[in-house]
């Protein structure tokens, strides 16, 4: 639901209420397929890219802690891959997601994550982030007007320049948030197909730069 109480969300269900099923089996089902909770794979690609972002704000005149947010970072399923490229990764996800992450897991909520967020402000008013990793969440939000304001929001913090958005193929043209990403400037800067993370199944894994009018940090 957005703040007006609207359904945001494609027909695959509700992620508020999807977090709270009794079987937390169930909730991994919904969010990677029942036996495909694993990390997903990164390409070499990915990696690359996982590392410019890093230098991108390390090598900068005002150095940060690289920071990735893992948006819709669900059960926490790729927060140690992040981890393994990034010094300080931080989650967002629904409030009801993050609870459930905590009931279930505290170690994972407190060891891989160094902060869970459930509001974009907060996110931008405590976090230099450079980069946000999605894997298969803002696909599943089919609300254009969702991503303009969220998307804009982020884009209050000049070091964030880089999304890396996994997506399932579908027969009905790109996810709503790759054309709010086209609409805003960002920049395709790669793009491959993933049949690795979900075991066979194709994905597409891209990676958007945003313009470079909006890049002074
Ligand atoms: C398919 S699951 C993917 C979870 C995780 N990225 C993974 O790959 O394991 C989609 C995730 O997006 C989250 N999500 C959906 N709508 C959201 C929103 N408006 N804000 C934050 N997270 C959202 C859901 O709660 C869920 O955790």
């Amino acid at each position: 639901m957005d703040e007006e109480g609207k359904n945001i969300w494609d027909t695959f269900g509700r992620w508020d209420e999807l977090a709270q099923l009794k079987d937390v089996a169930d909730v991994k089902a919904a969010i990677s397929g029942r036996d495909l909770f694993v990390p997903n794979y990164a390409s070499s690609a990915t990696q690359y890219v996982f590392k410019y972002a890093n230098d991108e704000v390390t090598l900068s005149d005002a150095p940060v802690s690289p920071t990735i947010v893992d948006f819709g970072c669900g059960l926490g399923r790729n927060g140690p891959l992040l981890r393994q490229h990034f010094p300080r990764v931080v989650g967002y996800d629904l409030p009801q997601m993050m609870e459930r992450m905590r009931a279930e897991d505290p170690d994972l909520a407190a060891s891989v994550y160094d902060d869970l967020y459930t509001s974009p402000d907060a996110l931008v008013a405590n976090e230099p982030f450079c980069a946000l990793y999605d894997s298969v969440a803002l696909q599943h939000i089919v609300d254009f007007d969702f991503h303009k304001s969220f998307l804009t929001t982020l884009e209050a913090n000049p070091r964030f320049r880089t999304i890396i958005t996994l997506y399932f193929k579908t027969s009905s043209g790109v996810p709503a948030h790759i054309d709010v990403l086209n609409e805003r400037g960002w920049t395709l800067w790669h793009s491959e197909e993933d049949v690795l993370s979900f075991r066979g199944i194709p994905h597409n894994a891209a990676v958007y730069r945003r313009p470079d009018d909006r890049q002074a940090i």
